[in-house]
């Protein structure tokens, strides 16, 4: 018996499966297949597929083939007729499930209903498997393949997908593929490409590792324009167009990954999880690079790399969400130790701005996943320009770190929760490691140098101070949750913190938050300060203290009620805080590492309180791998 899975997921709101009958509508060769979705998570799948009514079974489930899929809307309300897998028509005789999107099919659609197809979601896919049908009753060889079929349509698809189909007229067996397209809308040629798993031992098409990871360490990768079919327990691979010399033969890899990562443990969320597991986490993204006897940090991943990095013209950082705060928040530490230009980007603008970049830039991609779809074409894009590409990626093997000339993997462990936590940590202190070693060599750094590294040993034991504070800010979240908006300010070294703080509660608390640089209060934010705006300020004894607590005096002479985030001996900002969030002191750069743990609790702790799902805000997706 044979496993075929696809996308299983542990926290999601649309699930479904399809797995070969028998059930009460089976055709003239006695095929059938039975389809169910549902809205929730996987149990609840679970649930129904075992309630014979709901599949319309005369016995209990003979088989282990089938598909399975856990969605987020791309196209579409997210509900259970537009969840996967999408089928061809009411019998079931071809399913597909689809991670990307389809962006021909609009004119599909109509020439399908121009044949007298009638769709019933409102997905890009459901074109796909109604395709596939409309291709299989006009076929003129009746012996003609699954795969042959699926390559058919697959060459009338634009986009960006990775499919799995089941038919009921080929039981027992699945066909997967994964392709490249060109992206018309853009003067460049942009590629927009799918990691796709196999694992070996029972036949998964997960599409990420930690899906199959209680099953199997063994996977093979998935190229472009291969086709994988797999019948009756046999897998076999070839190539869609096979090109003289290509070869269809993918090594099987084992994935450094415990299963013990992805599940909850004693806590409530995995997000809760993460946040508390940053004082190992940290830990893990330094160990082996920074030696502190010496003094020295090696990053092997780059280190090959390094004279060209320092001939550079500039560094580009680019990415998005959370990635891109980790960005922000080490730009001036990376200008100051580097001595070079930095530009930090947001992924989805640098590509809208067709920006300038040139052969003597280096440009950093980060990201949690590796596949973040714009900062994946943000690479493609810069390596065409003929610039140095550095990946900053907590997944191995993922697209971005297989695209990037060198790298740095964080290794922060697998991050579960859609808001990122522990991640952000991580590529912050990668990213201080970087000027570090980038510094090496300076005199005139060799103090700040010292400082920093002596702060980064340090870094776990402080943590795990900030993390104790846990209970009071509870308490300050249920003092706030019902509020409708929070704003947080800050600036210099914490800039970023307000903004990374701001997105970790409108993630997951669904409240209204902005990250305001306080050095702009005056610009406008001020005029929404009054008794009743809840103010968050960050004011950390740096070289922006003074400036700070000028900001501070503009809120409080308005009627606000600050809670300041702040250095624990000082009594003077605390003395005009409506309540206090007292941190200990490091060095000024890694200030911002500590500072965003409250806000990470506070975010935890006010959805909670509101009653959402941590782990599974709405309309959000953990990767976002389309447009
Ligand atoms: C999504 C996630 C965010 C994440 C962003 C970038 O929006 O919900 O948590 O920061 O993607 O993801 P990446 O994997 O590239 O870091």
């Amino acid at each position: 018996c044979v496993t075929v899975c696809v996308c299983v997921f542990v926290c999601v709101c649309f699930v479904g499966v399809a797995v070969d009958g028998p059930n009460k509508s089976t055709d003239i060769n006695g095929n059938s297949m039975c389809l169910i979705k549902k809205k929730g998570k996987v149990k609840a799948l679970d649930e129904e597929l075992y309630k014979k009514d709901s599949l319309d079974l005369d016995e209990d489930l003979p088989t282990h083939f089938g598909l399975a899929h856990t969605r987020w809307a791309t196209h579409g309300e997210p509900n259970a007729v537009n969840s996967h897998p999408q089928r061809s028509d009411k019998n079931n005789e071809f399913v597909v499930v689809h991670n990307g999107i389809i962006t021909n099919y609009k004119e599909l659609k109509k020439y399908l209903i121009s044949k007298g197809y009638e769709f019933e979601s409102d997905t890009d896919t459901e074109v796909i498997p109604k395709l596939l049908k409309y291709v299989y009753d006009n076929r003129e060889n009746k012996a003609v393949t699954f795969s042959t079929l699926v390559e058919r349509v697959t060459k009338q698809l634009e986009g960006a997908f990775a499919l799995v189909f089941k038919s009921r007229h080929f039981p027992g067996e699945a066909v997967s593929t994964r392709l490249v397209s060109l992206r018309r809308n853009l003067n460049l040629r942009r590629e927009l490409e799918w990691k796709r798993l196999i694992s070996v031992s029972t036949m998964c098409f997960p599409r990420v590792n930690s899906a199959i990871i209680e099953h199997t360490k063994k996977v093979l990768y998935l190229e472009d324009d291969d086709v994988a079919v797999v019948t009756k327990g046999e897998l076999s691979i070839h190539r869609m167009n096979r090109q003289a010399g290509e070869d269809p033969m993918r090594a099987i890899q084992t994935l450094q990954m415990e299963l013990q990562h992805i599940m909850k443990g004693n806590f409530d969320a995995f997000m809760q999880k993460e946040i508390f597991e940053q004082p190992e986490s940290v830990v893990n993204t330094m160990r082996g690079r920074i030696c502190f006897d010496s003094n020295t940090v090696i990053l092997g991943g780059l280190k090959d790399h390094l004279k060209e990095v320092k001939r550079c013209r500039r560094l580009i950082m680019i990415g998005c969400g959370t990635s891109f705060h980790a960005a922000v928040a080490t730009r001036q530490i990376l200008e100051e130790l580097t001595e070079l230009p930095v530009m930090v980007e947001l992924a989805s603008d640098f590509l809208d701005r067709i920006t300038p970049v040139f052969r003597d830039d280096v440009c950093f991609f980060i990201s949690q996943s590796g596949e973040t779809a714009d900062t994946l074409m943000a690479l493609r894009y810069c390596k065409d320009k003929g610039a140095l590409t550095v990946g900053v990626t907590n997944t191995v093997g993922s697209s971005i770190c297989r695209e990037t000339v060198c790298g740095v993997h964080i290794n922060a462990g697998p991050e579960i929760g859609v808001a990122s936590t522990k991640a952000y940590t991580s590529q912050f202190v990668a990213l201080i490691m970087f000027g570090l070693m980038m510094s090496e060599d300076r005199l005139s750094h060799q103090n700040r140098r010292l400082q920093i590294i002596a702060g980064l040993k340090k870094l776990p034991d402080l943590i795990r101070e900030v993390l104790s504070l846990n209970d009071d800010i509870k308490a300050i979240a249920s003092e706030l949750y019902k509020q409708k908006s929070l704003l947080v300010m800050g600036r210099g070294f914490n800039y970023a913190t307000c903004l990374e703080g701001a997105l970790k509660i409108k993630e997951i608390t669904y409240m209204h938050s902005e990250g305001i640089l306080a050095g702009e209060l005056k610009h406008g934010p001020l005029a929404l300060v009054d008794k009743d705006m809840p103010v968050i300020m960050i004011i950390m004894k740096d070289g922006v203290y003074t400036k700070c607590q000028n900001a501070l005096q503009q809120v409080t002479a308005r009627s606000g009620r600050p809670i300041i985030i702040c250095c624990k001996d000082d009594s003077e900002v605390s003395q005009s805080a409506y309540q206090t969030i007292a941190l200990p002191e490091t060095v000024d750069c890694l200030q911002g590492i500590l500072s965003i743990i409250p806000l990470q609790l506070l975010s935890f702790h006010l959805a909670v309180l509101r009653g959402y799902d941590v782990d599974c805000p709405r309309n959000l997706a953990k990767s976002v791998t389309v447009e």
